[in-house]
């Protein structure tokens, strides 16, 4: 059966970590490689991957591009404004054309239903590179940091600080599959997918109070106030204030808590400058697992692991 990876829940609990497993291993076995070395065994050797970006990226463009590289693969980028997507040829018949070029698709969306739309028509394994509703692969890479600064997943509590967005969507779906807690900090009114939340179970809790969220977290976790393709508005960014990760609101978590943000950051906003240049912040190397956990997740939809 085809691997879409569109959602944790493609993987589920035991792909999950068997993601992550690889991920780790394969970063340590490339330890002290030129970026661009090819790995030992080039498991994805003659393989291409089509990226699609309908939307903005540093991180997601070049990790994949990166990580296909070194897996023994390419990779070949597709811009909406540069491509016939943007003049309106439909994503059924971009998935037929692209599923004859490329091995497996990855796509960056606003609409998640143009990603369901897209793994409906395409013939290979298409990637979820963020849509409005979820961002899986910067999640397993955030799962893989934690794992790798020595806290393995399970019954920790993570907090959330700030607006409901993509990316808590893809925490909630983790929380559930890797069975820790999780406190969302959001403010009335900017609450993430209910569905998610549903789905998740009893571990994750939604608070208004960002000091009750924070107390005890191993794990603080926060994202931009407002996301690609969000107007910019006065009324969202106030409600926010009370949620900024600042040195005050860290000081409630555990004394050896990190501070994980998937980044591009709006420093002055969500966080302040003294806390993710901080001793507690791991947000590089979260940046440069999206590498590793990704082309764990490559491997995955190709049945390798
Ligand atoms: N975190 C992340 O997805 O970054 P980009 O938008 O730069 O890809
Ligand atoms: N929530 C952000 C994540 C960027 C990687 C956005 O959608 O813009």
């Amino acid at each position: 059966m085809m691997r879409h990876f569109l959602n944790l829940g493609d993987a589920g609990p035991d792909g999950v970590k068997a993601i992550l497993s690889d991920a780790v291993a394969r970063k340590a076995a490339r330890a002290g490689f030129p970026k661009g070395q090819i790995d030992a065994d080039a498991p994805l050797a003659g393989r291409v991957l089509a990226m699609v970006f309908e939307k903005n990226s540093t991180r997601t463009r070049v990790s994949f591009d990166v990580g296909m590289r070194q897996l023994g693969g390419s990779a070949v980028v597709l811009d909406a404004g540069s491509s016939q997507l943007g003049r309106g040829e439909s994503i059924a018949d971009t998935a037929r054309v692209l599923s004859r070029m490329a091995d497996a698709i990855m796509l960056r969306t606003s609409d998640h239903a143009k990603m369901e739309e897209l793994a409906h028509y395409a013939t290979v394994p298409v990637i979820n590179g963020l849509t409005d509703l979820s961002h899986p692969c910067q999640v397993m890479a955030d799962l893989e940091t934690v794992i790798e600064h020595g806290k393995p997943l399970a019954g920790l509590t993570w907090a959330w600080l700030g607006d409901g967005n993509n990316m808590l969507n893809s925490i909630v779906e983790a929380s559930g599959l890797c069975e820790f807690d999780l406190r969302i900090g959001v403010p009335a009114g900017y609450d993430s997918d209910a569905g998610f939340i549903a789905r998740a179970g009893a571990g994750v809790s939604v608070l208004r109070d960002p000091v009750a969220a924070v107390t005890g977290a191993d794990i603080v976790v926060t994202d931009t106030w407002i996301s690609m393709g969000q107007a910019e508005a006065g009324e969202k960014l106030a409600a926010m204030g009370p949620y900024q990760v600042n040195a005050a609101l860290m000081a409630h978590a555990k004394a050896d808590a990190l501070f994980l943000h998937c980044l591009p950051a709006h420093r002055g906003e969500e966080v302040t400058d003294a806390v993710i240049d901080g001793p507690a912040s791991v947000v590089w190397d979260e940046a440069e697992n999206r590498i590793h956990a990704q082309k764990a997740i490559l491997r995955w939809v190709f049945g390798q692991i």
